[in-house]
C-alpha cells in the first residue's frame, strides 16, 4: 500500500490487529479446513464450530470476506473460496498453513486467540493488564489516547462538517464522548450560528477545556464531564456519536440511542460518524479491519448501516441513511420524528 493521505497511515495502524487476527484463525483453529467442506456457515455456526465467541465468529468472517479467503452468500452465511482452498487448508500443494504458523507464537497473535475463545477486550499493552476502558479512567493514559483522537480528528472532522452542512439544520450539537472536542469546533466553525457541548469522562475533560480554547472557542463549545450512560442533558437539536459506537455492544448502542431520542427534541438529528461495514458485511477491508481491532480492545466492533437501522428503528428513529465523509468513515444519520 502507498501512503498516499493521513487515511492511510491510520489505516496502516488499524490493521496491525488484524493480521494477528489471521495468524490465529488459521494456525490455532485451522478455520479453512474445518470450513472447507461446508456449503454454508453463519457467524453462530462458526462460533459452534471453534467454541468461540459470537462477536468474534461475526467479525472474523467479516474480515475474512473482505480479504477474499471467505464469501458471502445471500443469506449472509459465507463459504471458503478458491484462494483459501488453494493455500490454507490441509492437503493443499502449496500448504501456507505451514508459514503462517512461523507467527503464532507473537503477543498479539496470543491476545486474538484468547479474544476468540472469552469474547473479552484483550489488555490494551503488554505492560499493563488493564483493557482500554479501564485504562481511560487514568490521566495519563486519557492525554495520551485523547491526542491520538485528536490527530486522528484534524483530517477527518472538516469532512464530517461538511457532509453535515448540506443535510442537517443544527442549532446545539452535543458530541457525546467528544474527547478533545475536535468535531465540535469543526463543527461550530463549519456551521454558522450554532453551538456545541462535549460529554465525556471526568478523566478527559482536563484535555477537551484546553484543546478548545486553543482553538479560541471556549465561548461556542462547553465542557460536560459526566457518564453518557446515565441521563443526556436536553437542550441540544443533534447527537454526535463520534468513534463511539464501535466501542460497544448491540444491547449499550440501544442503550445510548433510547437516551438520545428521550433528550432530542421533535425532529432532532442522531449522527452516527464512523467506519461503517457495507450493507453484506463482506467489507470493505479498511473498515474489517478497524472492527477486527475494536473487536479486540472493546466489546464493540464496526457496524453495517443494517445493523444500525435495526437497533435505531425499534426505538422510534426514522429515516437511517448513510453518507460517505472521507478515508473509509461516513455517517448514518437517524431522525426522532417531528
Ligand atoms: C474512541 S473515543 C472517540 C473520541 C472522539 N469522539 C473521536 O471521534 O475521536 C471514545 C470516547 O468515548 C468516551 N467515553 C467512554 N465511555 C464514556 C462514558 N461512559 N461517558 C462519556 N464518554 C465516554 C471516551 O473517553 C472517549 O473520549
Amino acid at each position: 500500500m502507498t501512503i498516499l493521505g493521513p487515511g492511510d497511515i491510520v489505516g496502516l495502524v488499524n490493521s496491525t490487529h488484524a493480521t494477528d487476527l489471521f495468524v490465529a484463525v488459521v494456525s490455532e483453529f485451522d478455520i479453512f479446513t474445518r470450513l472447507a467442506d461446508r456449503e454454508a456457515t453463519t457467524a453462530r455456526q462458526l462460533a459452534d464450530l471453534l467454541e468461540i465467541d459470537e462477536r468474534a465468529a461475526d467479525v472474523t468472517l467479516t474480515y475474512l470476506a473482505a480479504l477474499g479467503l471467505v464469501e458471502r452468500l445471500p443469506d449472509g452465511a459465507v463459504r471458503v473460496t478458491q484462494a483459501a482452498g488453494q493455500y490454507l487448508t490441509a492437503g493443499a500443494e502449496i500448504d501456507l498453513r505451514h508459514y503462517t504458523r512461523m507467527s503464532s507464537d507473537r503477543p498479539g497473535s496470543r491476545a486474538a486467540v484468547e479474544v476468540l475463545r472469552t469474547g473479552q477486550p484483550a489488555a490494551w499493552d503488554v505492560d499493563e493488564g488493564d483493557d482500554w476502558l479501564n485504562r481511560m479512567s487514568q490521566n495519563d493514559f486519557a492525554e495520551t489516547f485523547t491526542a491520538g483522537m485528536n490527530a486522528r480528528g484534524t483530517y477527518l472532522s472538516p469532512a464530517l462538517a461538511d457532509v453535515l452542512r448540506g443535510s442537517v439544520t443544527a442549532n446545539r450539537i452535543l458530541d457525546v464522548g467528544g474527547s478533545s472536542g475536535i468535531y465540535a469546533c469543526s463543527l461550530v466553525s463549519a456551521l454558522p450560528g450554532t453551538s456545541a457541548a462535549v460529554l465525556d469522562l471526568p478523566s478527559v475533560v482536563d484535555t477537551s477545556r484546553a484543546s478548545i480554547a486553543a482553538r479560541g472557542l471556549s465561548d461556542r463549545v462547553d465542557v460536560i464531564a459526566g457518564d453518557m450512560f446515565t441521563e443526556l442533558p436536553r437542550g441540544f437539536d443533534v447527537h454526535l456519536y463520534s468513534n463511539v459506537w464501535h466501542d460497544w455492544d448491540p444491547a449499550n448502542i440501544t442503550k445510548l440511542a433510547k437516551a438520545s431520542f428521550a433528550a432530542l427534541p421533535p425532529g432532532g438529528v442522531l449522527v452516527d460518524h464512523d467506519m461503517h461495514l457495507n450493507d453484506t458485511k463482506s467489507g470493505p477491508l479498511r473498515e474489517a479491519e478497524f472492527s477486527v481491532w475494536m473487536m479486540m480492545a472493546t466489546v464493540g466492533k464496526c457496524y453495517s448501516t443494517p445493523e444500525l437501522a435495526d437497533i435505531l428503528t425499534p426505538v422510534g428513529f426514522e429515516d437511517v441513511h448513510l453518507r460517505p465523509t472521507t478515508a473509509g468513515y461516513s455517517v448514518v444519520i437517524a431522525r426522532k420524528p417531528a
